[in-house]
């Protein structure tokens, strides 16, 4: 399990998280919703690392991450794909994937398994990630972060830009790895319709704060209306 307390974040001196409580159950999707600039983002980057919050504590299970680099929190099992992808265009498909293999030690075997995952890079292990579509790109990133092997897999608005055949293999393919039941998912994310079917429960942001959470099926149009609607 995922647990934040009273995560604290200020940037510049003016305070952009106020009190994050949040928890990403075993076995669970938790879907993080909200509008642009409320916070999900520096949320995330608190859990992996790349914000230092103030004042809070980040935990995968017993384990206290909160005083850990990035790299020391992949060790331990925290998997980001962040926004707006962010793969090496320059490199093949295979070498974006071998800097996964190089860096946390995975196996061959486990290459194979998440192209499974994803038959298209197995057709494109020799292009540049650069010459990908959008769709393809976040699929490379996912099944990167697939290969450092994780326990919570933690992804930042994984259908923007995207075309929808591929929001639905998107869709597909983290249902497939929920099911599986080694690897939780939190993700951050303002397409509504792609939470309701993906998600077991919701957490909405406004301002820094969390301000509405439940299972998903609590997730009806006041809050939407209130939190979510431009
Ligand atoms: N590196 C930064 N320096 C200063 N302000 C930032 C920085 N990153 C984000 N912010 C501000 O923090 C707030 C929350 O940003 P962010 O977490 O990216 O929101 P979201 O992901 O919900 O759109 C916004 O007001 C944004 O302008
Ligand atoms: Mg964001």
């Amino acid at each position: 399990m995922l647990s934040l307390s009273n995560i604290n974040v200020s940037y510049d001196g003016s305070r952009i998280l106020r009190g994050v409580n949040l928890t990403v159950p075993d076995r669970s999707l938790v879907c993080l919703m909200g509008r642009n600039g409320v916070g999900k983002t520096t949320t995330l980057k608190s859990i992996v690392g790349l914000v230092r919050p103030e004042l809070g504590t980040v935990k995968l299970d017993a384990v206290d991450l909160s005083a850990m680099k990035p790299d020391q929190r992949a060790r331990e099992g925290i998997g980001f794909v962040p926004q707006g992808r962010d793969i090496f265009p320059h490199l093949t498909v295979w070498e974006n994937l071998k800097v996964s293999l190089v860096v946390h030690g995975t196996k061959a075997d486990q290459v194979d398994r998440v192209l499974e995952l994803f038959p298209i890079l197995k057709e494109f292990l020799q292009r540049k990630g650069g010459v990908l579509s959008g769709g393809q790109q976040q699929q490379l990133a996912i099944a990167r972060a697939l290969l450092t092997d994780p326990k919570i897999l933690i992804l930042d608005e994984p259908t923007e830009g995207i075309q929808p055949n591929i929001i639905d293999l998107i869709g597909d393919t983290l249902l497939k790895i929920k099911k599986e039941g080694k690897i939780s998912i939190l993700l951050v994310e303002q397409y509504l319709d792609f939470c309701l079917a993906v998600g077991d429960s919701f957490y909405i942001m406004d301002r820094g704060a969390v301000v509405a959470e439940g299972p998903i099926a609590q997730l009806n149009d006041d809050i939407v209306k209130k939190h979510l609607t431009v």
